[in-house]
C-alpha cells in the first residue's frame, strides 16, 4: 500500500514517519517534502505541488490515499479534484476548508450554529472599521478575512494600534485580498488550547490535545510566529473541558456544516480560549493539522494512523478509537536568524541526533544540497520528545535540541511553562 503526503513542514514529516510504522505499507511518498522526508528510507519525496499533477501521479503510481498537510491546497480544491477523479484523499473541500480561509465566514457559521466565540462584525469600509474601534475601545483583535500564513491578526492593546491594524489591511492593502475585509472582534482573555479533531462528515475523533508557543521570545513575548513549540496533553483541557468543546464546539460544527450541505471532512483544529472559569470561546478554526502540534501530538499516538485515516475517509469514525502514550511529549522549534520578518536560509546544519522511539527532529525549512544539510526556511527542525512528566519531557527534548548546530538558531527555552505553573 502507497500514501502520499502533501506539504513540506514539521507536520509533514510527522504525519509521514507515523504513517510509515503502519504495517503493510510499502511507501509513503511527500510531495514536496524536505530534507528530513528524503532521508528517511521508507519514505520518498516528490517534486510536486500542483493539484493536478498530484493527481495523476496518484491515479499512476495507485497511491491508496491522500493526506494533506497545510491549508493553501485545501483552500484551493485539492480534495475536490481528487474526489472528482475517484481518488481517496482525506482532508476538506475547498467549501468546507473556508473555515479557515474565510474568518467572516467562520464566525458567521458559529454565530448560526450558537457557537461560543467572540462578538464580532467584518467591514470592507475603512470609515466604518474606524468607527467601530472607536466605539468598541481596546483592547480589541483585528483579523484579515483571507489566509495571511500568520500574519493576518493583530491583537491591539490600544486604540491606535487597532487602527493602525485596519489602515494597514485595508487602506494600505499591505495583505493583499486577504485583508479586503477585515473580522473586527472582542479581546478574549484565558489560556489557549489546540483542540484537534478528525472528521468525517458525520463523527468527530478527538486527537490528543495540545498547547502551542505561538510568540517568538520566552514568557510569550516578541512577535506572532507560526509557533515556537508545542506538548502534548494540555492541562488546561481537564476532562470537564474536554467534554465541553465536544459538546460546545465540535458537535455543533460538524452536525452545522453537514446541515449546510457542506459535510466536513479531514482534520478540524479549533483554537480554543479557556476561562479560568472553564468557559471556552473559538479563536479560530484551521481545517488541517496544527504545526508544531502535530508532531506532539502524532509522537503519543499509539493506534496505527493508516487506521484511522481508512476509517474517516469510509466515514466509519465512530467505529475506531485512538488510543494515546501517557507520557508528556514535548517539541522545540528551532528557527532560522531573521525568523519571522525575514528568515534567512542556507546555513549549514550539524549534528541532529539519530532517531529513537521517544525522540526524534522532525525537519521542516531544510534542504540538501551537495550532499550538505542546509536551512531553507524560517521554522527548521522541530525537536520532539516524550518524558514521564512535562519537566521531563522538557528536559530531553532540550537535549535534543541543544545538539543541533547551525548558526543563527533560534529557539524558546521556556516551551511547555504553563503546563509546569
Ligand atoms: P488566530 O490566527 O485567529 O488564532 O489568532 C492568532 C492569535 O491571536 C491567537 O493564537 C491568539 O493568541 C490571538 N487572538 C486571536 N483572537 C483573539 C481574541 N478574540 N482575543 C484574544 N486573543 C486573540
Ligand atoms: N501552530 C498553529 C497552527 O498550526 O496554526
Amino acid at each position: 500500500m502507497k500514501i502520499l503526503v502533501v506539504g513540506s513542514g514539521g507536520r509533514e514529516h510527522a504525519l509521514a514517519w507515523r504513517l510509515a510504522k503502519s504495517p503493510g505499507l510499502q511507501k509513503v511518498y511527500v510531495a514536496p517534502g524536505n530534507a528530513g522526508t528524503a532521508r528517511e528510507h521508507e519514505l520518498e519525496n516528490l517534486p510536486l505541488s500542483d493539484i493536478e499533477a498530484l493527481a495523476d501521479y496518484a491515479e499512476r503510481e495507485k497511491v491508496h490515499a491522500t493526506v494533506v498537510g497545510p491549508e493553501a491546497p485545501l483552500a484551493a480544491g485539492i480534495v475536490d479534484a481528487f474526489r472528482a477523479r475517484g481518488l481517496r484523499i482525506f482532508g476538506p473541500t475547498k467549501a468546507a476548508a473556508q473555515l479557515e480561509s474565510s474568518k467572516d465566514f467562520a464566525k458567521r457559521f458559529m454565530t448560526r450554529h450558537k457557537i461560543p466565540t467572540a462578538k464580532f462584525q467584518t467591514f470592507a469600509d475603512i470609515n466604518a472599521a474606524h468607527a467601530y474601534i472607536d466605539a468598541e475601545g481596546a483592547p480589541i483583535v483585528i483579523k484579515a478575512d483571507g489566509l495571511a500564513a500568520g500574519k493576518g491578526v493583530v491583537v491591539a492593546m490600544d486604540v491606535a494600534e487597532a487602527h493602525a491594524a485596519a489602515d494597514m489591511m485595508l487602506s494600505d492593502n499591505k495583505l493583499g485580498d486577504a485583508g479586503a475585509r477585515v473580522v473586527i472582534e472582542e479581546f478574549l482573555d484565558g489560556e489557549e488550547a489546540s483542540f484537534i479533531v478528525m472528521a468525517d462528515g458525520r463523527h468527530a475523533l478527538a486527537m490528543a490535545t495540545s498547547q502551542d508557543h505561538k510568540r517568538l521570545k520566552d514568557g510569550d513575548q516578541g512577535p506572532n510566529t507560526g509557533g515556537m513549540g508545542a506538548y502534548s496533553p494540555a492541562p488546561v483541557v481537564t476532562p470537564e473541558v474536554h467534554a465541553r468543546a465536544m459538546r460546545e464546539v465540535i458537535h455543533p460544527v460538524i452536525a452545522g456544516m453537514k446541515a449546510e450541505g457542506i459535510p466536513f471532512t479531514g482534520f478540524l483544529y479549533a483554537g480554543l480560549m479557556i476561562t479560568p472559569e472553564g468557559r471556552i470561546g473559538v479563536l479560530e478554526f484551521n481545517c488541517r493539522m496544527g504545526d508544531p502540534e502535530t508532531q506532539p501530538i502524532l509522537m503519543r499516538l499509539k493506534t496505527d494512523l493508516t487506521t484511522l485515516m481508512e476509517a474517516a475517509i469510509d466515514g466509519r469514525l465512530n467505529q475506531v478509537t485512538a488510543e494515546w502514550d501517557r507520557r508528556v511529549a514535548l517539541g522545540i522549534v528551532l528557527a532560522a536568524a531573521g525568523y519571522p520578518d525575514s528568515p534567512r536560509t542556507g546555513d549549514v546544519i550539524t549534528n541532529i541526533p539519530t532517531p529513537t522511539e521517544n525522540a526524534v527532529v522532525f525537519h521542516a525549512g531544510t534542504l540538501l544540497q551537495d550532499g550538505q544539510l542546509r536551512t531553507s526556511g524560517g521554522r527548521v527542525l522541530c525537536a520532539t520528545a516524550l518524558g514521564d512528566s512535562v519537566k521531563h519531557a522538557q528536559k530531553h527534548a532540550y537535549a535534543l535540541a541543544h545538539s543541533v548546530q547551525f548558526d543563527g538558531c533560534q529557539m524558546r527555552s521556556d516551551i511547555g511553562w504553563r503546563a509546569l505553573k
